[in-house]
């Protein structure tokens, strides 16, 4: 959801602002645009592609020290050149980007336009900008304390970044429910959205924290509340390397990130599990794991393959905790009047941390009572630090849309939780604990040994690229698995998928099964092996084309399927960690195939931070 860079310093700024919008490209956007000052303000924006904005910005006056660019996805007027930000102040003083929506900017600009303010643009942004300059120009405060007068009127969610020519040492940040990053340099700062665009330069960042201004000024950086308070910087290290950020030779981020599952799911377990010594420790919830086994309820909030994880996790935490568990689209949640109390424990995973959803179904459970913990993938993101406590999912950062190894790892943490409460609670004795302990241990290699599939799946895939419609169908832990599957194949190749429990089929998408129609089972070896047999005869009875993932050995189904997908075995689970892998392999070789652009599907964005 657009992108923010901000650089001042004694560097050219133009660089490393064009640089760090195109590491931001992956959040997803359809216009971008630089601000520069050099003694003038020279503003460059258009709708497209940052190289678009790059070819459109060459040969014009680009030498500056101070600049700011951003990667607008619109909620305010249609993308066009003239909605792009930078916007530019009525005085020509003054430019500014600007992540989120101002919710009340109509009745700002409807007192504007009385004062004579006329606006090029349909944007609240640029309504949100002349709010400021009105403030700054008729109140005689500096720059600064106008942003702040400003930011304790609006309403609504902003990351915002300020530049002015008559201050062309100054540069002015701050965010409410949109995220931001100060990047602390020598004699040089930046801002962003998130740390991509600035590890390249330094790994000493603020995080900024909701109703927090940064001001930049005779290179000095003071932060502080909108209500004036004098906030002491808490300098973090982040620990990305630049590579991570890389394609590192594969030809898409997603496929990276596919691969990248034994090492993310084994960096998300390692301190953590000690399988041999039947040990398992999540110091992020320690302290609640009394609070979560007491629990009348867990409740999961998420969205899109966050929400797939829940579910998973449901299965797992019902199974062997025994305490109810209910999961929650974020966006159905925080609208419908839900009834929580104090005695519910609210899991929110993320894998951005910035869901506008999740964030606003956090707050309304926070508000009810609720103890509330975070299964957060971006360190320093606003749901990691809106909640009571929670867990990191140290997989990395994921830059393909389409969330693979993030997915891998939430259903990581959630079942080291689930495992953690059961064995302190008693539900699972301590042999089942162990041994699923070693399962789970096992997992990367599992996974690495899925993915020695991918050439079979790619020449499946093949036969398949044309298809107009898809079913993916599972029973008990594997049916999340074929709602994810199913949503991976739409939102890359376009096609339509639809994932259900595969007793289902007889309720009615039965009459969609014909011979044109692909049905995914996900029909490992579990408890309900023989009856999801049943329903692979029932969709080959009705001449339906049968892909099935089973447990390797399998030689009842091998028999029936008209492509079979062997993968290892494991308790079931935890297949759902495996049984995803040759899923998310199939809907990127099927999207490649169709020319789809993988990494940044069309209408969409990595992380939703407009409701
Ligand atoms: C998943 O492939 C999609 N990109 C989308 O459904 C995503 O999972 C959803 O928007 C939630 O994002 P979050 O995990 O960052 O909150
Ligand atoms: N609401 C602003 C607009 O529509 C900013 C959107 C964004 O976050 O990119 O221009």
């Amino acid at each position: 959801m657009c992108g923010i860079v901000g650089y001042i310093g004694e560097k050219e700024a133009y660089p490393i602002i064009i640089k760090g919008l195109q590491r931001l490209e992956y959040r997803g956007y359809d216009s971008a645009g630089v601000a520069l000052l050099n003694g003038d303000l020279n503003v460059y924006k258009k709708k497209g592609k940052v190289s678009d904005l790059h070819a459109f910005a060459k040969g014009k006056k680009l030498s500056a020290n101070s600049g700011i660019g951003h990667t607008r996805w619109a909620t305010h007027g249609e993308p066009n050149d003239e909605n792009a930000h930078p916007h530019v102040s009525q005085n020509g003083k003054l430019a500014m980007i600007h992540n989120g929506i101002i919710e009340n900017y109509a009745s700002i600009k409807t007192e504007l336009l009385q004062k004579g303010y006329e606006f090029n643009s349909d944007t609240d942004s640029e309504v949100f900008l002349n709010f400021i300059e009105d403030i700054h120009t008729n109140t005689n405060v500096s720059l600064a304390e106008a942003v702040r007068l400003a930011l304790n009127k609006v309403v609504g969610a902003y990351a915002i970044a300020i530049i002015s020519l008559e201050e062309p040492d100054l540069m002015i940040a701050a965010r409410k429910g949109s995220p931001l990053v100060v990047g602390l340099g020598n004699k040089e700062f930046f801002i962003a959205s998130d740390a991509t665009p600035i590890i390249e330069y330094t790994n000493e960042v603020v995080y900024l924290d909701d109703q927090e201004i940064a001001i930049i000024k005779d290179n000095n950086l003071t932060i502080k509340n909108i209500e004036d308070v004098e906030m002491k910087p808490y300098v973090q290290k982040v620990d990305m390397e630049l590579e991570s950020i890389e394609k590192g030779g594969f030809d898409h981020f997603m496929l990276k990130e596919i691969f990248e599952q034994p090492k993310s799911i084994g960096d998300c377990l390692r301190g953590r599990l000690i399988s041999k010594e039947g040990k398992l420790h999540l110091g992020g919830i320690a302290d609640y794991t009394n609070k979560v086994l007491n629990a009348d309820r867990i409740l999961i909030i998420a969205c899109g393959t966050s929400w797939h994880a829940g579910l998973v996790a449901e299965y797992i935490f019902e199974e062997y905790c025994r305490i109810p568990v209910e999961v929650e689209y974020a966006s159905e949640f925080r609208y419908r009047n839900p009834v929580v109390s104090e005695k519910d424990i609210v899991i929110a995973i993320s894998q951005s941390g910035e869901t506008a959803d999740t964030l606003a179904a956090i707050e309304l459970a926070k508000s009810k009572g609720a103890t509330i913990l975070g299964v957060c993938n971006v360190v320093g993101s606003s749901i990691a630090r809106v909640t009571h406590a929670g867990s990191y999912t140290h997989a990395g950062p994921e830059i393909g849309v389409a969330s693979t190894k993030a997915f891998t790892a939430q259903i990581s943490v959630l079942t080291m939780m689930a495992l953690m409460i059961a064995q302190k609670k008693g539900t699972l004795t301590e042999s089942a604990f162990r041994n699923l302990l070693v399962e789970l241990d096992s997992i990367p290699d599992k996974v690495a040994k899925c993915l020695d599939l991918n050439p079979q799946i790619e020449i499946i895939s093949e036969k398949f690229k044309e298809a107009a419609n898809f079913l993916y169908l599972g029973r008990g832990y594997n049916f999340p698995v074929a709602l994810e599957g199913a949503l991976k194949l739409k939102e890359i190749s376009y096609i339509h998928a639809e994932g259900y429990p595969a007793a289902e089929m007889k309720h009615g998408p039965i009459a969609l099964i014909d011979e044109n129609m692909p049905v995914v089972f996900i029909a490992t070896k579990d408890s309900s092996y023989e009856k999801i047999v049943s329903n692979i005869q029932e969709v080959k009875a009705r001449k339906g084309i049968v892909i099935a993932i089973v447990t390797e050995g399998d030689d009842v189904i091998t028999g029936m399927a008209d492509h079979v997908i062997e993968v290892p075995h494991v308790h079931e689970s935890l297949m759902p960690l495996i049984a995803v892998i040759p899923l998310q392999l199939l809907s990127y070789h099927i999207a490649v195939m169709r020319d789809c652009n993988v990494d940044q599907p069309r209408n969409l964005a990595k992380s939703v931070t407009v409701e």
